[in-house]
């Protein structure tokens, strides 16, 4: 494992939960790694799969889409069509050979800036320890 690597990671966050729970962790001044690009989108079911493909593309390490837990999306069923999506995106990955840890979905509320901050430090290392992804130019398997 490379010592000096800080990974690029990109978090799709949903505006009425997540991103308010990334704030809070903000104005509460929670310590997080500062590898991590916050994207706000309306709800997490508004995050075409073209954009997780995109940001791969474009030298992303890792990517984490968040949303409301299910049954408090603010578009009713916007996170269950998320969650339909990221387990078909995984395998899409897979086949074309980026390893599928590198993508995760979490339900963030906008109370648990606890979580957010435990969660991101969690998948910072995780994403550390798999290294870059473009150091695969084949694919990782
Ligand atoms: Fe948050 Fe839909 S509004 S997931």
């Amino acid at each position: 494992m490379n010592k000096d690597f800080k990974p690029k990671i990109i978090v799709f966050c949903c505006n009425w939960c997540s991103y308010a729970g990334a704030d809070l962790a903000g104005v509460s001044r929670l310590q997080m790694k500062p590898y991590f690009r916050v994207i706000r989108t309306m709800c997490s079911g508004r995050v075409d799969p073209e954009f997780v493909l995109n940001a791969f593309t474009k030298g992303a390490d890792g990517v984490m889409i968040a949303g409301c837990h299910p049954g408090d999306c603010h578009y009713i069923n916007g996170n269950y069509k998320t969650r339909r999506r990221y387990l078909l995106l995984k395998q899409m990955i897979a086949q074309l050979g980026i390893n599928p840890q590198r993508l995760r979905l979490e339900w963030i509320s906008a109370s648990e800036a606890t979580k957010f901050q435990q969660t991101i430090n969690n998948f910072i290392d995780e994403i550390t320890k798999l290294g870059p992804q473009s150091q695969y130019p084949y694919g990782e398997v």
